[in-house]
């Protein structure tokens, strides 16, 4: 049976987001433009592995990185480690979001640059879940999941429609019908859907009460898959 459980953040990621003008960098954060520069560089080749690593190493703990709005978005740069986690409204998502193993969860985005949250026409919303940390299972990356909370694209890699209702534990795809399970990697258990929901690697930042991304997503995003 199923049932619409996504109450604690509106629902806005249908809107298509304004492409505007770039936003300046600024001079005051030399490590954001820094780290930005280099995702933008890796964003334009073709084989994109090489962001990993630099994404994820020797950048978890730091609390200021954030993400500008390009239209050269990827799987690979809507996140980098550091990136706060934020909701709808662009205030920063602390530890106490969700109560520690009530299974509820919210619709979450990266920080933009300058702040805000980045929602980049709902290809960027993403599913944060909390359950007990150890419920959760292999193929999930457990180094990903902090203090019961796991982070998954929201974007469902059948045909890109937005995963917002359960299914009980699981997450459930109102399109089609496709079924998640996000106690175990976000595996299908149902439905259409080729492949699991991507999860997004978190942690919490040095102060320890904010959720940040502590690498990007770790599969494509959406239908296709292949890029
Ligand atoms: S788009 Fe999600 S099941 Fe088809």
């Amino acid at each position: 049976m199923s049932t619409n459980d996504d109450t604690t953040t509106a629902e806005a990621e249908q809107e298509p987001e304004p492409e505007g003008e770039p936003e300046q960098i600024p001079e005051r954060d030399t490590l954001v433009e820094t780290r930005r520069n280099a995702a933008k560089l890796f964003a334009g080749i073709a084989g994109s592995a090489a962001i990993g690593s630099f994404a994820v190493n020797g950048l978890v703990g730091v609390d200021s990185a954030a993400v500008k709005d390009t239209t050269t978005l990827t799987y690979e740069t809507m996140y980098v480690s550091g990136t706060h986690l934020v909701d709808q409204e662009g205030n920063r998502v602390g530890l106490d979001a969700i109560p520690a193993g009530s299974g509820e969860m919210m619709t979450v985005f990266p920080e933009a640059e300058g702040g805000g949250a980045l929602t980049a026409a709902g290809q960027t919303a993403t599913l944060l879940i909390r359950f007990e940390q150890d419920q959760y299972a292999e193929p999930t990356n457990l180094d990903g999941v902090v203090e019961g909370y796991a982070a998954y694209s929201k974007v469902c890699t059948h045909a890109g429609c937005q995963v917002s209702q359960r299914d009980g534990q699981d997450l459930l795809c109102p399109c089609h019908q496709s079924v998640f399970d996000p106690l175990n990697g976000c595996e299908v258990v149902g439905g259409p859907a080729p492949r699991p929901l991507p999860q997004l690697p978190i942690g919490v930042t040095e102060e320890g009460d904010l959720l940040m991304a502590t690498g990007h997503f770790e599969a494509p995003i959406g239908a296709g898959g292949g890029e």
